[in-house]
């Protein structure tokens, strides 16, 4: 996660930047387990960290796993929920199903870099409130993948979507005031496939719809409202045709992007909605 996290960002001057990085700091190792790690100790599961750390590894910031500290700030709690969605700020991670560790389902040894050591489960537990995700046709179904030429291969395939909207869906039930945003770089070329599957991974439930998105720089629904109406589900895809077709946000209708900065595989940058 800290390799490759951004900060999602709402247009307006009064911005809250709210969500609180990880602690980590370097230091020297420690033989320990079972709990009994302290910050900044070597460690290889979560298992070995005391109470409120968990195990991460950071090849930026030093060698192995060590652990560390998360402190989470909810933005909703922070400030109160009666502002409008674009007034609060987000942790996003991009790439967010390039994980490392992540079992090949194709049968296939992956050979393609991963961008975060949390699973998804384990973002939205930490704090991240939007997703970015590759999107692809592959095999039968929708995949999240690296492309080779701009295809999805057994070798950068990750897992089905499926699986992760799963994820996602598990979260959003059991946090019931919580807003997610997907920011999906969407491959699916076959029409319809991409709601189909939000349909039947149960997710459209929470669906915001596109008629309520603002135009012209207008402010978003009140965070409460979204809540209360239970449209806690952000969906912005890459393909412009869909969102006529299939009602499912551009991204460009309602976001902008500053300049990018790229440290190795890592890229630093701001996304805004609110256009
Ligand atoms: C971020 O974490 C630090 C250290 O735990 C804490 O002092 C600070 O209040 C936190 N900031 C927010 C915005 O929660
Ligand atoms: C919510 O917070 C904003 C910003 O601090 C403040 O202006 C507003 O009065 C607060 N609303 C409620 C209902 O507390």
């Amino acid at each position: 996660m800290v390799l490759d996290i951004i900060f999602l960002m709402l247009i307006s001057s009064t911005s809250h930047v709210s969500a609180n990085s990880t602690t980590v700091l370097p230091a020297a190792a420690a033989a320990c387990s079972n709990g009994e790690c302290q910050l900044r100790d070597e460690c290889s599961t979560d298992r070995d960290c005391a109470a409120g750390l968990y195990c991460l590894s950071c090849p930026l910031e030093f060698r192995g796993s060590r652990c560390v500290r998360s402190t989470i700030s909810d933005p909703f709690k922070l400030l109160n929920n009666s502002l409008p969605f674009n007034k609060y700020a987000f942790l996003t991670t991009h790439n967010s199903f390039a994980i490392r560790g992540e079992p090949s389902h194709t049968g296939v040894p992956r050979f393609t870099p991963a961008n975060q050591e949390d699973t998804v489960t384990q973002q939205l537990n930490h704090g991240v409130r939007a997703l970015m995700l590759d999107t692809y046709e592959f095999k039968d179904g929708i995949w999240l993948c690296h492309s080779f030429k701009g295809k999805c291969h057994d070798f950068t395939a990750f897992e089905p979507a499926m699986d992760t909207l799963k994820e996602i869906k598990a979260f959003m039930s059991a946090n019931p005031s919580e807003i997610l945003t997907l920011i999906l770089e969407d491959h699916v070329e076959a029409p319809y496939e991409l709601s189909r599957l939000f349909r039947s991974s149960g997710l459209d439930k929470y669906w915001f719809p596109v008629s309520k998105m603002p135009r012209d720089g207008q402010d978003w629904p009140l965070v409460k409202d979204m809540v209360a109406n239970n449209q806690r589900l952000i969906v912005f895809t890459s393909d412009r045709s869909k969102q006529e077709t299939e009602r499912i946000a551009y991204q460009w209708n309602f976001m902008v992007e500053t300049q990018c900065e790229c440290f190795l595989f890592s890229c630093c940058f701001h996304l805004w909605i609110g256009l």
